[in-house]
């Protein structure tokens, strides 16, 4: 087995984290060497080093790595490309993330759909006491239906439609997160799949035949240029033959609606158990927690603390590390973004404890690695988290409004029922009870 070091940094083992992957458990069943050539970067520098460096580049499907059984849902995403076809789909995509187009989500959709949230623990609600409610559940509608207007999905606006997205949206989100389950990666894969196909049917082929209608009563002149939505789907269709066929739109829409609602929810969820336990311990603080730049600022600091894992990176020249670790062309790098966005070096005292007040060396990001740095950085980073709190015009972010509305419907968490997790994936929010005090 390859011991591997890195810095000062405890983790030696590469196994440690083959142990945990059971993709990589999976692939070493096949190939037992698989993990010769495989270094671990964990320290803050050698993580951002590695993912800003142009010698790295994001693994393919015959990288290994459980890529190729991830392929029929993400192959060929904007996460998986590198280079010139990755800088012209992500400047096409980035128009998403526009301040005139997310906020115009938010007061269309992200708003409505937080009250009608609110307003359904309101008629469920009987006799005395205060509202119960699930802060994960609503976390996933919410943002779920949000997701899908910046996609392009329609028909998320009845119970109907709803329940019928997240009916195939989990078996989707599984079949994409299976680098982490516990169970035959295979089966896993092939149920995202066939919820893929019937998402595809069911909510991406009428959506996409709407748009195209429109695009061709636009370019007849039927149709003003303005009228087409900004959404994903839109987009793709405006670069369709050039830049996106049949298939990549299909798993683009898989890419970003995986890369969202569960990511997001989960982080909320985090968020609003620190901010609880945070503000028993400092009750001055307790004021705050309808306050949007001390919830912005903890959504920072819990993603920093929760956030994913592991990125994978390939070198395609020979390249030395910070930390002098020698990475040869065509070995690989697993960059430890949760370890080095705790590195206390560069995030102060206690760099493993939650601190809304925390201050980060110059030059370095509140939250670390846990967006990613460089060309990759989560390109919806602006819709989860907001601006940077307190600057000028700054957006809140869907995470921040998320709990600043339910705090302003006096959230607080459930004494009687704790949360659970996901018991395949160990750090996923299954459910988080709360109640609502002040729902009137
Ligand atoms: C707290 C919530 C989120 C976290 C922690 C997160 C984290 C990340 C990370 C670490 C990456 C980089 C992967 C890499 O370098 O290989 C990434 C990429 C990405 N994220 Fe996010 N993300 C979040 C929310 C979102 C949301 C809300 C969206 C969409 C609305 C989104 C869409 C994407 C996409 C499309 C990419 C691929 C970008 C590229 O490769 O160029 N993410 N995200």
């Amino acid at each position: 087995m390859t011991v591997i070091t890195c810095g000062e940094t405890e983790l030696s083992d590469i196994k440690d984290y083959a142990e945990s992957m059971s993709l990589v458990r999976h692939m070493l069943e096949h190939d037992p060497e698989a993990l010769a050539g495989v270094h671990i970067a964990a320290g803050f520098e050698d993580a951002d080093f590695v993912l800003r460096a142009k010698e790295f580049r994001v693994l393919h499907e015959s990288d290994g790595f459980g890529r190729d059984v991830q392929a029929p849902i993400l192959g060929g995403t904007l996460a998986r490309v590198d280079g010139p076809d990755h800088f012209r789909r992500r400047r096409i995509e980035s128009m998403l993330f526009r301040s005139p187009t997310l906020r115009g989500y938010e007061a269309t959709v992200l708003h409505p759909a937080i009250e009608r949230v609110l307003a359904e623990a309101r008629q469920s609600h009987a006799g005395s006491g205060p509202a119960r409610a699930d802060l994960h559940d609503i976390g996933e509608a919410v943002l779920g239906e949000v997701v899908a207007a910046l996609v392009g999905l329609d028909g998320l606006d009845t119970t109907e439609g709803r329940r019928r997205f997240d009916s195939f949206y989990q078996d989707i989100d599984n079949g994409v997160r299976i680098s982490w389950a516990s169970q035959d990666v295979h089966q896993l894969a092939a149920k995202g799949v066939a919820a893929l196909n019937e998402l595809t049917e069911h909510f991406i082929t009428p959506s996409r035949r709407r748009r195209k209608e429109m695009l061709d009563r636009v370019a007849s002149g039927e149709a003003n240029p303005d009228d087409p939505p900004t959404d994903l789907i839109t987009l793709m269709l405006q670069h369709h033959g050039d830049e996106f066929d049949d298939g990549l739109m299909i798993r683009e829409i898989a890419l970003y609606v995986t890369a969202s609602v569960t990511t997001l929810t989960n982080q909320v969820c985090y968020c609003v158990h620190h901010i609880e336990e945070w503000v028993q311990q400092h009750p001055r603080d307790a004021p705050r927690r309808v306050d949007p730049v001390f919830l912005s600022r903890s959504l920072q600091e819990s993603v920093r603390l929760h956030a994913g894992p592991v990125l994978m990176r390939r070198a395609t020249e020979d390249v030395v590390l910070p930390s002098g670790t020698a990475v040869k062309a065509g070995e690989f790098a697993w960059v430890v973004i949760r370890q080095a966005s705790q590195d206390g070096a560069y995030f102060g005292e206690s760099p493993e404890s939650f601190n809304p007040y925390r201050e980060v060396a110059a030059g370095v990001l509140p939250y670390g690695v846990e967006f990613g740095v460089g060309r990759h950085t989560c390109v919806g980073k602006r819709f989860a988290l907001g601006d940077e709190p307190g600057s000028v015009d700054a957006l809140e972010g869907a995470g921040v409004i998320l709990m600043r509305t339910l705090y302003e419907a006096g959230m607080r968490l459930d004494p009687e029922r704790g949360r659970t997790f996901v018991p395949e994936l160990l750090d996923v929010h299954q459910s988080s009870p709360i109640l609502l005090t002040a729902l009137n």
